[in-house]
């Protein structure tokens, strides 16, 4: 199948349902799309985000595409040219930017950190909460200033806020300077969507709702020594605060096989560490038709790869099943780091998040951990101020917080998301006693996260050294397998080595250590 037959839905023709286009003209609609002149600018719709499709989780299989590649005619559309890509929100957008930046490196630009260089510039966007939109809002403010001084500039928005009816809306309304528009199913589009904005200057908007697809075989720039590798994508948990169910589709996963090919080559070419991607990665298998294979089974495979260190990101405590514990107790290349987000620590507020376990449950479940692997590092998530959280619900967080001893945890303030079911209910916690929340557990993390960090001293730790310290060219910084940050001194020679080092100093967001000896040649495992 040829790339361009990938389109998985077929083109509205109006759009008028979905934005306020009161002062839109409708130039012209053909199969593909329909041509807009909003306020004097010409406007191609392909296709537009659309919530209802996005909540639909139907049964229809899921097709995986090997065949990709971009065709010859725009492998040289970039020569001499640069691009620049900003990217927000979370690993998955970050490996979404490596994915694009393949990409356009296959169509010959280069790429530039410097804005004013560049020809191409895209915003991959994140819409968790609202202060991650109002970041490329006030960005979008800046390039059009860019843009009214280079009007050859291309300035593309891409990533989780395209996939929203009310941004696109928006971006249509007061930003339609801006020449591409495209969402998270279609970047395998990239090349096909640049050349239409380049041929025609006028805004292109592709924006799928719906994907049952995977593409394999999509370019990639990887840099350093860690490395990222989706197992699987898009999310079917319908949290009920959360936006990534409509922006990122349903539930799929790649095949076994191919996550295997893609770490044994990632170690073959020498990467350190790969970390596994999805938003709750022990869904991992559970649309597999064909065969029995979860999370667990991966997991396996993983360790007998000759890659130093396997990490993942996020599991979910509804499907952390024992199987999955027994696998990482073996060790070896699976690290001692659990990234087990549990939002609350009131039973009521997590069955209003629709987050199916109660506090009890997680507690067994952090238990059940820390036996089978006592050294393991626990993190979190945690949102604070839910619609109706009352301060004794608050404080069940707090003691939560206390009892399973998190090493660290991301903290957030709730933020409505339009469109989620959490948006329609009464958000009632006033804003100041929300920021009096989060101010309460972030010192609770802090003092737990130093009270963990002064458990190491004395204690010997393997350090993947990554780099020199952004304030002390003589101190190198790395991580432990748990990922903690830890600096200590040495040659620079030993960036990209294993050491193995005593902990000589504990601070809260870090820890100090000393060399006990040089790296050995190969990364030890
Ligand atoms: N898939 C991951 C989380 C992805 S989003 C998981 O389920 O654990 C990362 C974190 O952002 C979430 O864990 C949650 O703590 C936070 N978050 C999501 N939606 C939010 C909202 N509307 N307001 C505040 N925080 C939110
Ligand atoms: Fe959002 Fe919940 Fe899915 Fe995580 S599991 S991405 S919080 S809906
Ligand atoms: Fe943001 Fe999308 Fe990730 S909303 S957190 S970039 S999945």
């Amino acid at each position: 199948m040829k790339e361009s037959e990938l389109k998985p839905q077929k083109p509205e023709k109006d759009y008028s349902k979905y934005f306020d286009f009161s002062d839109a003209k409708v130039l012209s609609r053909d199969e593909n799309t329909t041509t807009y002149r909003i306020k004097g600018r010409i406007v191609n719709i392909n296709s537009a985000p659309d919530h209802k499709q996005e909540k639909k989780r139907g049964k229809e299989d899921i097709e995986v595409h090997y065949d990709f590649s971009i065709p010859e005619e725009l492998r040289t559309m970039g020569i001499g040219k640069r691009y620049l890509i900003q990217t927000y929100g979370c690993q998955m957008n970050e490996h979404d930017t490596e994915v694009m930046r393949g990409m356009f490196e296959q169509m010959g630009y280069v790429s530039t950190d410097d804005r004013k260089a560049a020809d191409v510039i895209l915003l991959n966007t994140c819409a968790i909460r609202e202060n991650a939109e109002d970041k490329v809002f006030g960005e979008l403010g800046h390039l059009k200033t860019l843009k009214t001084e280079k009007p050859d500039l291309l300035i593309g928005v891409c990533g989780c806020m395209s996939q929203e009816e009310s941004v696109v809306g928006r971006i249509l309304q007061k930003h339609a300077f801006i020449d591409l528009l495209f969402g998270t199913h279609n970047i395998h589009r990239l090349p096909h969507l640049l050349q239409s904005a380049y041929f025609s200057k006028e805004l292109v908007v592709e924006v799928w709702s719906k994907e049952g697809d995977i593409i394999e075989n999509l370019p990639k720039k990887r840099e350093g020594m860690r490395a990222w590798v989706n197992i699987m994508y898009g999310c079917d948990k319908f949290c009920t605060y959360c936006i990534v169910p409509y922006t990122r589709g349903k539930e799929r996963s790649r095949r076994p096989e191919d996550v295997i090919a893609e770490v044994r080559e990632l170690a073959r070419q020498g990467f350190k560490e790969v970390t596994l991607l999805g938003q709750n990665v022990n869904a991992y298998g559970k649309d597999f038709e064909d065969i029995q294979y979860r999370f667990g089974d991966l997991m396996a495979d993983m360790s007998k790869i000759d890659i130093p260190r396997v990490r993942f990101m996020t599991s979910h405590p509804r499907d952390f099943d024992d199987h999955l514990i027994e696998v990482l107790a073996t060790r070896g290349n699976l690290v001692e780091h659990i990234h087990l987000p549990v939002q609350s620590g009131s039973t009521e507020i997590l069955k209003r998040m629709s987050r199916k376990y109660t506090r009890e449950a997680f507690l067994t479940l952090s238990d059940k951990i820390k036996a089978a692997i006592p050294d393991v590092m626990l993190t979190s998530d945690i949102i604070v101020g839910f619609p109706g959280e009352t301060d004794e619900q608050f404080e069940d967080t707090l003691t939560l917080v206390k009892e399973v001893g998190f090493d660290f945890a991301y903290s957030f303030i709730y933020s409505p998301r339009e469109g989620t079911p959490a948006a329609g209910m009464e958000d009632n916690v006033p804003l100041e006693v929300k920021k009096a929340r989060l101010q309460r557990l972030n010192d609770l993390l802090a003092a737990n996260a130093r009270e963990k960090n002064e458990q190491l001293r004395g204690q010997i730790v393997e350090v993947l050294i990554e780099g020199e310290s952004k304030n002390n060219a003589s101190v190198l910084s790395g991580r432990t397998r748990t990922n903690k940050l830890v600096h200590l001194e040495g040659p620079k020679e030993w960036i990209g080595s294993f050491i193995q080092a005593r902990v000589t100093e504990a601070q809260t967001w870090y820890i100090k250590a000393e060399a006990l000896e040089k790296p050995a040649q190969e990364a030890a495992v």
